[in-house]
C-alpha cells in the first residue's frame, strides 16, 4: 500500500517559494490501477518521484507498505525501489553502452537473483524483444527501447508499477503495446499500476482516476464514487 499525509513539496524561486504539490493526502491499496491527469506543471512527475523516494518531500509522510520512508538513508531507499518498485520514464533512461539484455540484467543482478540471465531473456520474450537482445539502444526504435526498458522495470517482479507518460513518445500502436504489458502485469501479478498519461483513452482504462492542478488533487474517481454513495444513502434515508 502506498500512504501520502500532508505531503508537499516545495521549492525555492528566486526570492519566493514556489509551491509544487500542496498537502496531498493520498492512499493508493495493493493492486490498484490508478492513472494521473492533469496540465503539463500540475505536479504529476513530482508526485511519482516522491512515492519512489527519488525526492524527498518538504513536509508530510510517505509510507510504503506501512514503512515510513522519509527518514530512509539513500542506501535504504535504493534498497526498497530494487525490491518493490519498477518505474518506467517518458525518456527510457537505458544505459547506452549496454545491450538490450545487459540492461534488463543489471537490476537482476544489484538484487542478486541467480538465474538473472535467464529470467532476462525470459522477459525479453515477454516484450517479443528476444531477436533485439544484443542490440544496443541506438539500434533499437522508440517502441522497441520503451519495451526494453519496461521488460527492466519488471526485472524484479516490483510489487508496485509506477510509469510516468511512458507512451508519450511512442505512435499509438506501440504505446497501445507497452499499456498492454503494464495492464497485464497488474492484472496477472496484481501489482499496483500508477500510470501518468496525456493518453484519455488509456485513462479511462484504469479503475481509478485522479485529476492535478496546480498541485493540489481536483478530482479522484474513488472520493468522487464515495462521495456519490454517502449521498444516495442519504437520499434512501430521507425518502424512507
Ligand atoms: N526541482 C525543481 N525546481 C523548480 N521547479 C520545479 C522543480 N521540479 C519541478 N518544478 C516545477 O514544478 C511544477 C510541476 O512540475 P512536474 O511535477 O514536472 O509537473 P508535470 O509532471 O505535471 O508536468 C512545474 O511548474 C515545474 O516547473
Ligand atoms: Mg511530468
Amino acid at each position: 500500500m502506498i500512504e501520502l499525509y500532508k505531503v508537499s513539496k516545495t521549492v525555492p524561486s528566486g526570492a519566493d517559494d514556489l509551491t509544487i504539490l500542496h498537502a496531498l493526502d493520498l492512499v493508493i491499496p495493493d493492486g490498484q490501477f490508478v492513472s494521473i491527469v492533469g496540465p503539463s506543471g500540475s505536479g504529476k512527475s513530482t508526485l511519482l518521484g516522491l512515492i519512489a523516494g527519488l525526492d524527498a518531500p518538504s513536509a508530510g509522510e510517505i509510507r510504503i507498505d506501512g514503512q515510513s520512508i522519509n527518514e530512509m538513508s539513500e542506501d535504504a531507499l535504493a534498497e526498497l525501489r530494487s525490491a518493490k518498485i519498477g518505474f518506467v520514464f517518458q525518456s527510457f533512461h537505458l544505459i547506452p553502452s549496454l545491450t538490450a539484455l545487459e540492461n534488463v540484467l543489471v537490476p537482476m543482478e544489484i538484487a542478486g537473483l541467480r538465474d538473472a540471465p535467464e529470467r532476462a531473456r525470459q522477459l525479453l520474450g515477454d516484450v517479443d524483444l528476444i531477436a533485439r537482445a544484443h542490440h544496443y539502444p541506438s539500434q533499437l526504435s522508440g517502441g522497441e527501447k520503451q519495451r526494453i526498458a519496461i521488460a527492466r522495470a519488471f526485472a524484479n517482479e516490483p510489487k508496485i508499477m509506477l510509469a510516468d507518460e511512458p507512451t508519450g513518445n511512442l505512435d499509438s500502436q506501440n504505446g497501445r503495446h507497452v499499456f498492454d504489458l503494464m495492464l497485464e502485469m497488474n492484472k496477472k501479478r496484481g501489482a499496483t499500476l500508477v500510470l501518468v498519461t496525456h493518453d484519455h483513452e488509456l485513462a479511462a482504462e484504469a479503475t481509478r482516476s485522479i485529476s492535478l492542478r496546480d498541485g493540489r488533487v481536483v478530482s479522484d474517481s474513488d472520493r468522487d464514487a464515495e462521495f456519490k454513495e454517502t449521498q444516495e444513502e442519504t437520499v434512501e434515508v430521507a425518502s424512507s
